[in-house]
């Protein structure tokens, strides 16, 4: 499932996220993180992540992400890779096609996390550069996303996907990475068609036996595949 969750920060907190990701901050190659098969394809700038730098801009993205309903319903985390930051522009401006390693090395807290689902949150106006699409290959063939600053895409781990080459301007991102609660997609999919098909009925019945009971059915279902 490829998700597209909107206002993932506020215009406040764009302007906090840029100003900390600026020239100044400290932006290194970012081939330094990368597994053997993507350092070959990866040619981009990554914040160093021993920095106070980072420190601030994680704090702000995983309180921002974590007051999201949809994305609660979507991912169920259970844990959350601190979020990174790249930087795309000049002659380090692209990513081509590659597959997130399977269990990567979150450094705070120090957790191994699995990467269930990917995440992307866009942090520059995509009137500010050329190219730079994130190209994801699933069931349905090519996916081509680049979203107002702010949004958020989430789309399954296991996906071969790519950054087109930035041809104008600067494309500054976060990215992490979800080990969900329920392992399968598939769990995971139909966990939430339920969730956001009882919203809707709430919404135009008011609470009714049925929904209640659909209600136990959500959880009954997240009980049975859920791991904690
Ligand atoms: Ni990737």
């Amino acid at each position: 499932m490829l998700l597209h969750l909107r206002n993932i920060l506020d215009p406040q907190q764009l302007q906090t996220a840029r100003s900390l990701l600026g020239d100044q901050a400290p932006w290194i190659d970012g081939r330094s993180s990368a597994g053997s098969q993507a350092q070959t394809q990866k040619n981009n700038e990554q914040l160093a992540q021993d920095s106070e730098h980072a420190r601030q801009l994680r704090e702000l993205v995983l309180g921002a992400v974590q007051k999201d309903p949809l994305f609660f319903s979507a991912a169920l985390p259970r844990k959350i890779f601190n979020p990174l930051f790249n930087r795309y522009s000049g002659t380090t401006n692209t990513y081509g096609a590659h597959v997130d390693g399977a269990v990567l090395h979150s450094k705070a807290p120090q957790q191994w996390v699995r990467s269930d689902i990917s995440c992307t949150l866009f942090l520059s106006d995509p009137a500010d550069y050329d190219g730079g699409d994130l190209v994801v290959q699933d069931s349905f063939g090519e996916r081509r996303i680049k979203l107002p600053a702010g949004d958020m895409v989430i789309y399954p781990g296991t996906s071969v996907h790519r950054v087109e080459p930035v041809t104008r301007g600067a494309r500054v991102a976060s990215f992490f990475w979800i080990e969900s609660m329920v392992r399968s997609e598939q769990h995971r999919r139909l966990l939430f068609d339920l969730d956001m098909n009882l919203l809707a009925l709430r919404q135009r019945l008011g609470e009714t036996p049925e929904t209640t009971a659909l209600t136990g059915t959500y959880h009954n279902l997240l009980r049975l595949w859920a791991d904690t």
